[in-house]
């Protein structure tokens, strides 16, 4: 690109915002980051990152220059054309999103034609129509609006802000802050979706309604193939050769977590709902992906009749690898229904412990992995960490007190795990 790159806003400093704001200071611009949390802006000012995915630190780090955190929007006003909203929607107890955090900021917008706001938060289709509905009341009807959504996932979400699949941008007519926001995206070189507002907020919630879709579909062939003695890990690979389906998100295991899956479905749901359509498919998705979660839970019992009293170490909490987010994680359920039928459980994570200690309090969890198997009479397999892959299952078996090696990720080397003298059972894979 030549000259100098367009200032950025960015309101918002969680997992969005954050990695927008080291992508872009990366990209050359200036970036103006805003957070009403006052601590976590001391924080981010001293060079600590209050999350944990790779690369973020350094890429903050390395751009300690550019980018410039405060608590007020004043600054980013000042100086900068564009501001990225990257609040949380988190869902209401009725399961909508809340729209709380967003609606504060379109309340802290200026009235100026110099000025556009770039929802990059996940919002309910509709919700930019509502907000230019809102700037034309409050006399801010010069204000531009623009969607554009993000599909980063956690645990690579610097790599995939930087090498995204496309770029969506959406505006209603013809729109200078369109423009603008598809030239800080150019050097991407990544192909470009440029359309009209509800249909930009329409392909974020499909995209992760569909990914959630593949994977509750995955499991359900799991659950088949053992009924049946196929193995789910061939059958994967056979259908996601076809190019149509393709081999991505076709992992069977003990169900999708993560806050976006989770919350994103069940939005589309009920906004299907809400303007009176019956979404079907979706409830089934949900569904199947809160049975999977406690499919593992009848697996222990077949191997170890009664659950009141056993030991189970839980191998890994966090909803993935790379991450330190607990937020609708698999393990949580897992553990919970452990306890429920008179399991011991005790869980490690090599980074998680502190997330997770935040939502379960009463979990028991042990500071090395070696805690979680002594005693034992089974594990699960949780999160495919590389450190929970490369383990001694010799020493494991030396340690445990009982043989059960449930593999909830499919990830382990069942050879390996049988060659310890343990029982090795994965899932859908006979
Ligand atoms: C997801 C989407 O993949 C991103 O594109 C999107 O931007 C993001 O939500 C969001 O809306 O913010 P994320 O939740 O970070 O990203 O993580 P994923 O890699 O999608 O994994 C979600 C869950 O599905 C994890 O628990 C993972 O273990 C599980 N999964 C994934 C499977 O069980 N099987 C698979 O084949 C793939």
């Amino acid at each position: 690109m030549n000259g100098p790159r367009e200032p950025i806003g960015v309101i918002g400093a969680g997992y969005v915002g954050l990695v927008s704001a080291a992508g872009f200071a990366d990209l050359g611009s200036e970036v103006f980051c805003v957070d009403i949390d006052e601590a976590k802006i001391e924080l981010l000012r001293r060079g600590e990152v209050p999350i944990y995915e790779p690369g973020l630190a350094e890429s903050i780090e390395r751009n300690r220059g550019r980018i410039h955190f405060s608590t007020t929007l004043d600054q980013a006003i000042g100086a900068a054309r564009l501001l990225f909203v990257c609040v949380g929607t988190p869902p209401t107890y009725a399961g909508d999103a809340d729209l709380s955090a967003v609606n504060a900021v379109v309340e802290a917008m200026p009235a100026s034609a110099n000025h556009a706001l770039v929802m990059k938060s996940t919002v309910p289709c509709g919700t930019g129509r509502s907000i230019q509905r809102i700037f034309a009341e409050q006399g801010k009807a010069a204000l531009a609006y623009v969607s554009c959504p993000e599909f980063l996932k956690e645990g690579s979400a610097l790599a995939d802000f930087l090498g995204p699949d496309r770029v969506v941008v959406g505006a209603d007519g013809d729109s200078w802050a369109a423009d603008a926001v598809c030239a800080l995206y150019e050097p991407l070189g990544a192909p470009l979706v440029r359309t009209d507002v509800a249909s930009a907020e329409m392909i974020k919630l499909a995209a992760n309604a569909f990914l959630a879709t593949k994977i509750s579909f995955i499991n359900e062939i799991a659950n088949v193939c053992e009924e049946t003695g196929a193995n789910v890990l061939e059958v994967a690979r056979g259908v996601g050769l076809d190019e149509r389906i393709g081999p991505k998100f076709l992992s069977a295991g003990i169900g999708y977590g993560g806050s976006c899956f989770t919350k994103d479905v069940s939005a589309l749901k009920l906004l299907a709902a809400n303007s009176g359509y019956h979404f079907q498919l979706l409830g089934s998705v949900i569904e199947v992906n809160e049975l999977q979660k406690r499919r593992v839970v009848a697996k222990l019992a077949r191997h170890l009749g009664s659950l009141a009293g056993t030991r189970i170490g839980l191998l890994g909490l966090a909803f993935k690898p790379n991450t330190d987010d607990m937020r609708g994680a698999s393990s949580l359920v897992l553990a919970a229904r452990l306890a429920a039928e008179g399991a011991h459980v005790r869980a490690y994570d090599p980074v998680a412990t502190e997330e997770a200690l935040k939502v379960m309090p009463e979990l028991d969890c042990a500071e090395d992995v070696e805690g979680a198997l002594e005693g034992a009479d089974a594990v699960v397999l949780v999160t495919e960490w590389p450190e929970l892959l490369a383990l001694d299952w010799a020493a494991a078996a030396a340690a445990m007190a009982g043989k059960v090696v449930i593999d909830g990720r499919n990830a382990l080397d069942p050879a390996a795990v049988r060659a310890a003298g343990l029982i090795y059972e994965g899932i859908g894979v006979g």
